[in-house]
Formats: structure tokens, sequence, C-alpha cells
């Protein structure tokens, strides 16, 4: 299974959420490949942000080598699911979709926490330590849902 997670810079929430699906993929031995993406074109190219690689670091994912890039329509042939963090960035992916079935790849990843509650991740960028934290802690808990709800473990 192919899973591309999505969000606005991609250098806060979704190099996150790559982070840890590549980190339990890992630990529980499970065949997936994932990536990460911005809808937006401000930080292409860039590591993830400094307060989320320090702060990733301190929960044991390891995000360094990650770079910042841009969703693109591609992505729908690339991937199996795309997980979008919040709704804007789910509204701003299905305007590149072609057809329904790329329509029907497309999530928002709090969903597999809370199904049908449609709860966005949150932005921390202008926000602070504590932000940050709980975006990786609602992060830990959607991809242990994600991984329970597609029966991977
Ligand atoms: P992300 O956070 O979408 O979680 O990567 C943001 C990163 C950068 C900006 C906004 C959100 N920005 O406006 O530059």
């Amino acid at each position: 299974m192919r899973v591309l997670m999505v969000c606005l810079g991609n250098i806060c929430r979704s190099p996150m959420a790559d982070g840890w699906l590549r980190h339990k993929a890992k630990a529980y031995d499970i065949d997936v490949l994932v990536d990460s993406a911005g809808t937006a074109g401000f930080h292409v190219g860039e590591k993830a942000d400094t307060r989320m690689r320090k702060w990733s670091k301190e929960y044991g994912i390891d995000i360094e080598d990650l770079r910042a890039r841009q969703f693109t329509q591609e992505d729908f042939d690339r991937f199996d699911i795309i997980f979008a963090m919040d709704q804007s960035n789910q509204k701003n992916i299905l305007r590149l979709a072609r057809n329904e079935a790329d329509r029907a790849k497309v999530h928002l990843y709090l969903n597999e926490l809370h199904p049908g509650k449609n709860e966005e991740v949150p932005d921390p960028y202008y926000g602070g330590e504590a932000d940050f934290k709980h975006v990786i802690e609602l992060l830990d808990a959607a991809t242990e849902a994600f991984l329970k709800n597609y029966q991977f473990i």
C-alpha cells in the first residue's frame, strides 16, 4: 500500500505523519510506501521545521531526511491513499482530482481516529511548543488507528 500525507507547507504536520507511519511500519514489519507533500509551494526543498525536527527526536522519530515538495496531480497515480491533515488541504487536493477514482483516494487523517467527525490536525506553525507536542501525539494516535482500521495490526 502506498500512502501520501498532505498538509499546507509539508514542513510540520505531514512530515511528522510520514515519520510516524514509516517508524511504525518498520516496527510492525508492514509493507507500506510512505511519502508526504504540501498543497502550497512556499517551502519546497526545505527540511522539516526546526521545532518539529527537535520534537520528533524527543518521540524517537527521525524526519531529518525529509524535504518539502508540492502535491501534484501525478500523486493520484503514485498513491493508493491520500491523507489530508485539514479540510482546507483536502479541498485543495480535491480541486486537482481528475475523476471519481482520484477523489475516492482522499481522506481526512483524523477520521481514522474519530470516524466521521471530520476533525483537523491543527496547524502548529504559528503556535508554541505545546502545539507541536499536541500535533505529534494526535498523529501518533491517528497512525495507530489507521494501521488497525486497515488490519495491518
Ligand atoms: P504545515 O504547517 O502545513 O503543517 O507544514 C505550515 C507550514 C508553513 C506555513 C503554514 C503552515 N506557512 O504559511 O509558511
